[in-house]
């Protein structure tokens, strides 16, 4: 699991990571002729296998353009044709591409060789029930999975706003399904997408073609939220016995009342038992939870973690914050805020298997303090600085306004 966790956060770090040239749009619109006969003279496929290149970001085109002149990402048609490009070409045609309105998502006629002038093929036909299921995982993605929500990278319908997560709306759907099918055999990698993909049924990955194809034709259908399923395991029932001695502080069944002490109930059992191990290991420095951690062993953190992750938790004391919510779910930009619901779940549940923490429920005190912790870097146990580098850019409205959301989810 470890290897999973730290390569997701590769994955993840490289949200920073941008070419910063900038590219000559006329100058690549002439070096873009070759790419005519299969992307389109307006950027639109001209095929299901070929992808939509109009409005995509120059940044994610040129990575892509690397990655097949490279060989890292494979394919028999672009590795000839990348081959030949320079930095600058590259950069160019990125520029160019990115330029083109993808709105039409109709091709147009090849103007070039006619060696690939297939005419417009028409996508298939949308099953709206299909991608109705695609939208769902889309949004909610399936945390009991592992399959984060693709909204929190790629954007609210396929419209990612950070350079390095490419645009998926009106893109093929056949172009979509290979993808994602080439993710998940790891023919083509991205540790996060081959986690993701991984997990995926062909028929989920179908729902996500649909979905992807013609969001609109959805826009209006309601995202389902798949209940969870609570579990009560032999280690959540050892742990039961040996919680008894957190209640005085975490309150009975981990339902705290006290709100400098963090609720434990519903927390992920992984994550807790991280967050013990760390307080024992001084990894995370915490004088009263150093105290409580020396005496117990790996088994009997795991079983705390499972018992506590059993419990159901009561509401916390936040109310609704319009700009919690906003940067919840959307991040920021502008401020290279990545949305916290990429790791944190539509729900706030966190993602149990990957080590990310459920924040909902959790009162508004804690949120409050962990925030300014890692933004001060005074609790750095976070793998990676995942968290220290969102903390980093939030302001104390911010950080005040997501404690309150947070706390508020249920
Ligand atoms: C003969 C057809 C053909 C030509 C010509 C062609 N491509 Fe491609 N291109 C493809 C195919 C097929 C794929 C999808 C590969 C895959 O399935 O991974 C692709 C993928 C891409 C991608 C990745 C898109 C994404 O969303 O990840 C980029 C970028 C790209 N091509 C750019 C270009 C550029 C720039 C040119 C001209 C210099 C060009 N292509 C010429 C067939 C072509
Ligand atoms: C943690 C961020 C993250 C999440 C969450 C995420 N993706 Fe991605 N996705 C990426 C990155 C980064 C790439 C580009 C990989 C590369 O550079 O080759 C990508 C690429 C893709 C591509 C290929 C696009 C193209 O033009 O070739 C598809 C399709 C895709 N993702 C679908 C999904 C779906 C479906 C989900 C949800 C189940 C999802 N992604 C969740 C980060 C993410
Ligand atoms: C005397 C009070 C006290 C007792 C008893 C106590 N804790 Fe804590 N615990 C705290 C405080 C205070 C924090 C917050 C530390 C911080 O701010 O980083 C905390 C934090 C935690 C966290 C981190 C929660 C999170 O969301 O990151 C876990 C897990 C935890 N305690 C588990 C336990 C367990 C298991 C026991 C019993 C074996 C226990 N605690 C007993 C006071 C206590
Ligand atoms: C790239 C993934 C990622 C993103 C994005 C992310 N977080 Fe986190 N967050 C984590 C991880 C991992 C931890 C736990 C670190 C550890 O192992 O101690 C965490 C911990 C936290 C905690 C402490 C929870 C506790 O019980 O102590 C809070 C609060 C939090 N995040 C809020 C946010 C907010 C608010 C955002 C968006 C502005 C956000 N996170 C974005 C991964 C992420």
């Amino acid at each position: 699991m470890n290897k999973i966790i730290f390569s997701l956060i590769l994955a993840v770090t490289s949200i920073n990571l941008t070419f910063a040239a900038t590219g000559n749009v006329e100058a690549g619109k002439t070096k873009a002729a070759m790419c005519a006969a299969c992307h389109g003279a307006n950027g639109i496929g001209a095929s299901e296998a070929f992808p939509n290149l109009a409005g995509q970001h120059a940044d994610y085109i040129v990575k892509q353009l690397k990655a097949f002149k490279e060989g890292t990402r494979t394919d028999p048609v672009m590795a000839p044709m990348a081959v030949g490009l320079s930095d600058q070409d590259m950069i160019d045609v990125g520029a160019y591409f990115a330029s083109l309105d993808r709105s039409g998502a109709v091709a147009t006629a090849d103007s070039g060789s006619g060696s690939g002038s297939q005419a417009a093929v028409q996508a298939p036909v949308v099953h709206i029930a299909n991608a109705s299921a695609g939208k769902s995982l889309y949004e909610l993605g399936d945390p009991s999975r592992n399959i984060g929500a693709c909204i929190g990278c790629h954007g609210k319908e396929g419209n990612s706003e950070v350079l390095i997560y490419p645009n998926l709306a009106k893109q093929h759907a056949q172009y979509i399904e290979k993808q994602l099918h080439d993710f998940k055999a790891t023919t083509r990698t991205n540790f996060a997408m081959n986690q993701f993909a991984g997990a995926m049924t062909d028929e989920d990955i179908a729902d996500m073609g649909a979905y992807l194809a013609d969001t609109q034709a959805v826009a209006n259908v309601k995202v389902k939220r798949v209940a969870p399923v609570a579990v009560i395991t032999e280690a959540a029932i050892a742990g039961e016995a040996k919680a008894a001695v957190c209640a005085s502080c975490h309150g009975v069944g981990g339902n705290s009342l006290v709100t400098m002490y963090p609720k434990l109930a519903g927390q992920n059992a992984e994550y807790i038992a991280k967050q013990l191990q760390e307080f024992k290991s001084g990894a995370r420095k915490d004088p009263i939870m150093a105290g409580m951690v020396a005496a117990l062993s790996e088994q009997d953190m795991n079983e705390l973690g499972a018992y506590f992750a059993s419990q159901k938790p009561t509401a916390g004391n936040g109310s609704a914050s319009v700009l919690g919510k906003a940067l919840y779910y959307g991040g920021d930009a502008s401020r290279k805020i990545t949305a916290c619901i990429a790791c944190h779940g539509t729900t706030g549940k966190g993602m149990a298997k990957a080590g990310f923490p459920a924040v909902a429920n959790q009162s508004v005190e804690y949120l409050t303090a962990q925030l300014t912790n890692f933004k001060a870097t005074a609790r750095d146990n976070d793998r990676n600085s995942m968290m220290r580098n969102v903390a980093k850019r939030l302001k104390k409205k911010d950080i005040d306004a997501l404690a309150q959301f947070m706390s508020s989810m249920k």
